[in-house]
């Protein structure tokens, strides 16, 4: 199968903000403001093809038809805990979407995702997911959700982050070439604890002020 597309949204609010929040000085709280921020415009860029129905309503002055969302509530995945920085702006798009919250934690040793919990609708068949954590270094993380989504019966699955290292990006097309992949940016490479350079730090340490 061909690799996943992998869309890089170069849109100049969505830079101009990922640039403030690269500042190694800048506060906890405008970092989270921030990643909310960024969160809305992603979600609007990764539900650019979301079907649409005509349906039949009533204006103050005359009958229409007018286009709505079709299909079934899509459900919002975040990655705990740096993807929760990402839901509250998703979710100020797309209220009444679904919430599958998705525990997975970095071995430091082994770079290897472990997970600690798995909360989803049951039935995710028929639901778009968006998947996001805003930071794609090695990927483990990344393709340990997606397979769990998988598992509950997802198929149109797309994963949203911030930055992505080229590292976690061959190897999630690799695992998941089905998954189309919305990113910031791509920066230069993973160092040996596997964060991403130039990247930003840690994203959950910075957002929830752990460090
Ligand atoms: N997770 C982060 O928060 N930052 C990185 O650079 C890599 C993984």
């Amino acid at each position: 199968m061909a690799a996943s597309k992998l869309n890089v949204v170069n849109h100049p609010l969505i830079q101009h903000k990922l640039t403030l929040m690269r500042e190694r000085d800048r506060s906890i709280k405008s970092f989270r403001e921030l990643t909310n921020e960024i969160g809305m415009l992603l979600c609007y860029e990764v539900t650019r093809d979301l079907p649409l129905e005509m349906v039949d309503i009533e204006t103050p002055l005359m009958p229409m038809k007018a286009p709505m969302i079709a299909g079934k509530k899509l459900t919002l995945a975040p990655i705990l805990r740096a993807g929760v920085g990402f839901l509250d702006g998703m979710l100020a798009m797309v209220p009444s979407a679904r919430v599958a919250h998705i525990g997975l934690y970095r071995d430091p040793k082994t770079l290897q995702a472990v997970e600690y919990y798995f909360k989803a609708p049951q039935d995710l068949s028929d639901r778009m997911a968006i998947l996001m954590d805003p930071m794609l270094a090695t990927g483990n993380s990344a393709c340990a959700a997606a397979a769990l989504l998988k598992s509950r019966g997802a198929r149109d699955i797309r994963f949203v982050c911030l930055l992505a290292a080229p590292e976690g990006i061959a190897h999630f097309q690799r695992e998941h070439p089905d998954i189309p992949v919305w990113t910031a940016a791509v920066d230069e490479k993973l160092n040996d604890h596997g964060y991403i350079l130039p990247g930003l730090g840690d994203a959950g340490d910075r957002m929830f002020g752990t460090k």
